[in-house]
């Protein structure tokens, strides 16, 4: 049992590399499949999704292109923490079919928000991956097209997922050892 340890806590591996990797295809070739004859833009929420963004990227055949934007907290005079907004926007990406690159869907409440900067932006449609789902922590009612793993509700990291910045880097999912 491969186990880490990420500055004060604990982890044990559970989704390896591999086992990441076969489901990465099987991804892709849905969404190939889906989208056959059409063009597509990939959009990679950042930090977290960058890897599963690179490897799903790589196994797509249709005439795609992909871009990364981060929802960063409003740095404006306001206390509001929870006022964000879509950085790294590209304008290019109006009017297309976009399908979103999640690392992890928790509560869905990051999802929202991108779905809903997108909504306003006039994409032609909007279809959402994430490697990993807690489906017990979901609160929301976007569906989730394509969905790598359902997860329990605990607090995992790797394979681009961290721990206070930490263990992004690790080639498989680890789960916290409480
Ligand atoms: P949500 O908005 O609650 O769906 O959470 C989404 C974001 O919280 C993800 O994009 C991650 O950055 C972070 N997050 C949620 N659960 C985990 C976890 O188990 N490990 C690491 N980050 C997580």
């Amino acid at each position: 049992m491969k186990e880490t340890v990420l500055l004060d806590k604990k982890f044990r591996e559970m989704i390896s590399g591999e086992v990441i990797s076969k489901r990465v295809d099987e991804l892709a070739e849905m969404i190939n499949r889906d989208f056959a004859g059409k063009e597509v833009v990939f959009l990679g929420i950042l930090n977290g999704a960058f890897l599963f963004a690179a490897d799903l990227f790589k196994r797509i055949d249709l005439k795609a292109r992909i871009s990364f934007v981060k929802l960063a907290s409003y740095e404006g005079t306001r206390s509001s923490g929870s006022v964000k907004e879509l950085i790294g926007w590209n304008e290019d990406i109006k009017n297309t079919q976009v399908i979103v690159i999640e690392d992890i869907v928790d509560t869905g409440h990051t999802l929202e928000q991108i779905v809903g900067e997108l909504k306003v932006r006039n994409v032609a449609s909007i279809k959402v991956a994430t490697l990993l789902f807690k489906p017990k922590a979901y609160t929301k009612k976007i569906p989730i097209d394509y969905v790598g793993f359902e997860i329990p509700n605990d607090f995992v990291v790797g394979y681009g997922l961290d721990y206070d910045g930490y263990g992004r880097n690790l080639p498989s999912v680890y789960t916290l050892v409480k």
